[in-house]
């Protein structure tokens, strides 16, 4: 009972908004630390990081989104509307450790799929590391398929239309 107050209280102290450039100092020390005990799916060091997330804000910086909690960065996701025609992509998401487990994964999750189907997409997808398990089960609960894999990556795919009867 606690720990669901708890978990909701924080969720709705939660502000989710458009990322920033000057954040980006701050989501990679979010992404290294998420990225902690998955090193084999990760970029690592600062300035890869910083590319990779330029190369993030440049694909779609609207669909760019962060997680504050009390001014604080705490987690972000990037979402691509420019991937294909029909699809739109997931490139990105993490929450930093400490707030994992909370709901804000699914906050900034649902964020992104609504910012993706509100810009007209017919689906989502997104690539995953095959031994990332907790990830996996998070895509499968929101209706996300296996679709085949390449090397240590494993490609999800969810049709929106099929889940939300459009
Ligand atoms: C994937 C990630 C972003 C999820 O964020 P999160 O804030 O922990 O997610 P939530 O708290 O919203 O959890 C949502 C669901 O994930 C699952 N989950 C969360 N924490 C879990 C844990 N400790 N153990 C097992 N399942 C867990 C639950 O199914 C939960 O659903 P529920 O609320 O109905 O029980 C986060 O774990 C993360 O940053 N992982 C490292 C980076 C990464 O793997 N990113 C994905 C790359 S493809």
């Amino acid at each position: 009972m606690e720990s669901k107050l708890l978990k909701s209280s924080l969720v709705n102290k939660l502000k989710i908004e458009k990322v920033r450039k000057k954040d980006f100092e701050k989501l990679i020390k979010v992404y290294e630390e998420a990225y902690r005990d998955l090193k084999d799916y990760a970029e690592e060091g600062y300035e890869n990081i910083l590319k990779y997330l330029n190369w993030l804000y440049k694909q779609d910086k609207e669909g760019f989104f962060v997680a504050k909690l009390n001014d604080e960065i705490i987690g972000f996701i990037c979402a691509d509307k420019n991937w294909t025609k029909d699809r739109g992509e997931i490139h990105e998401f993490v929450v930093s450790p400490k707030y994992q487990g909370l709901g804000i994964g699914k906050k900034l999750f649902e964020t992104a799929l609504e910012y993706l189907r509100k810009s007209g997409k017919k689906c989502v997808g997104l690539w995953v590391g095959e031994k990332n398990e907790k990830a996996k089960n998070f895509y499968k609960k929101y209706g996300f398929e296996y679709k085949g894999k390449i090397k240590i990556w494993e490609k999800y795919l969810k049709k929106f239309e099929e889940v939300d009867g459009e």
